[in-house]
């Protein structure tokens, strides 16, 4: 098939588009490079052993997007382009409902205009908010806290509206939990810019002497060890969701949402113990207070998932560390 995957620079999508032209799909990434360097594209082609197209686009300029669509003439779109950091959605929020919420609506305008009814959406576990209880099942209330988490929902339900207006349309939500680890030749991995906000990026950052010491927030939480736990998932097993995603879209229109999860919780404290196993180095740490806005422990419920994508997790928390940490060695200081 030919696949359009906006931000396939970014890091979910770079491992995604190896996994799709490792099955033989033809793929386009279109991508402003806001958050992703230029070379991605070619360490997917180098890992793939195929060529790929790439258009400088921003989902913001329509005509653009339009043209680059109607050339390229996707069967089906993978949408990851965004914003994706909560902090900075509370301080900008209008740019994340311009980018997340606008830039969404121009690619389903423009998917409408060129007849493409197929498109898979990077939604996130975000949108329940406060977990009322764990593992999470996709009829969990939907409350996000903070923009960031709005955006998506509100994305979630145009593609729902769009999806009663258009009977041949098909299109798959896929709420992610914590997307770690690295592609296992080392050449892709995420690259955050600054100081990381997330767990394992800033654990690699410790452990290759980067920054002198992580910082746990907060060790009374309510679980087993009192550091928060979260439900954390290799980018390999996100990538290969994606690909059932879209086979899910050739059977039939409909509108339907997954988590994309392990069902298994690991605690910061196992994550700093594990990192520091898979690297061979110490991961220094302090513990401060809670950071605000944190919950104890999230967890996918993945059933849905299992039995409607024939899905599951397979990477475990070792393989996730050890490819994190091939990618973070080989890029140094
Ligand atoms: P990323 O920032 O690495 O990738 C996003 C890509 O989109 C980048 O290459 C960026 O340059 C591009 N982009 C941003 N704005 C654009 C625009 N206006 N036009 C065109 N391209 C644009 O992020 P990621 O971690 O790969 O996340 C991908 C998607 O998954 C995002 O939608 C994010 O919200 C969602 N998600 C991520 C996580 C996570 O923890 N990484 C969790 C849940 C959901
Ligand atoms: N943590 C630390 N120190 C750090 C960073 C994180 O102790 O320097 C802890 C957090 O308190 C939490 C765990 O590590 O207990 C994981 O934190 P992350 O920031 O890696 O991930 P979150 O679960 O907080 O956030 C992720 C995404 C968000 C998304 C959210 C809910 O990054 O975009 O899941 O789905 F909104």
């Amino acid at each position: 098939m030919r696949i359009a995957v906006t931000g396939g620079a970014g890091y979910i999508g770079s491992h995604t588009c190896v996994e799709l032209l490792g099955a033989d799909h033809e793929v386009l990434i279109l991508d402003n490079f806001a958050n992703s360097e230029r070379d991605m594209v070619a360490e997917i082609a180098a890992i793939a052993g195929k060529p790929l197209d790439t258009a400088e686009v921003d989902l913001d300029d329509r005509a653009a997007l339009g043209r680059t669509l109607e050339q390229f003439a996707p069967e089906a779109v993978v949408h990851f382009a965004g914003l994706k950091a909560v902090g900075e959605a509370m301080e900008k929020p209008l740019d994340y409902y311009r980018v997340n919420v606008t830039g969404s609506l121009n690619l389903l305008d423009e998917m409408t205009r060129i007849g493409c009814e197929r498109l898979v959406f990077s939604s996130s576990a975000t949108v329940y908010g406060m977990p009322e209880h764990v593992p999470i099942p996709e009829t969990h209330p939907l409350a996000p806290t903070n923009p960031y988490g709005q955006t998506k929902l509100m994305v979630e339900r145009i593609i729902e509206d769009l999806g009663r207006a258009r009977p041949a349309f098909s299109g798959v939500s896929l709420r992610y939990f914590n997307p770690v680890g690295a592609h296992p030749s080392g050449r892709i991995g995420e690259a955050p810019r600054g100081v990381p906000n997330n767990l394992m990026p800033f654990v690699a950052d410790v452990a290759a002497g980067v920054r002198p010491q992580l910082t746990v927030y907060g060790d009374d939480w309510d679980t087993p060890d009192g550091t928060g736990v979260r439900d954390y998932i290799h980018v390999m097993d996100l990538a290969t969701a994606h690909l059932a995603a879209i086979d899910l879209t050739g059977e039939g229109p409909g509108v339907r949402a997954f988590n994309v999860g392990s069902g298994r919780g690991y605690s910061v404290m196992e994550m700093i113990r594990a990192f520091e196993s898979g690297s061979g180095r110490e991961v220094p740490y302090t513990v401060s207070g809670r950071r605000p806005g944190d919950v104890a422990i999230t967890l996918a419920d993945p059933s849905l998932a299992e039995r409607r994508l024939n899905w599951r997790a397979t990477r475990d928390l070792a393989t996730m560390c050890e490819d994190v940490w091939r990618w973070r060695s080989g890029r140094g200081g």
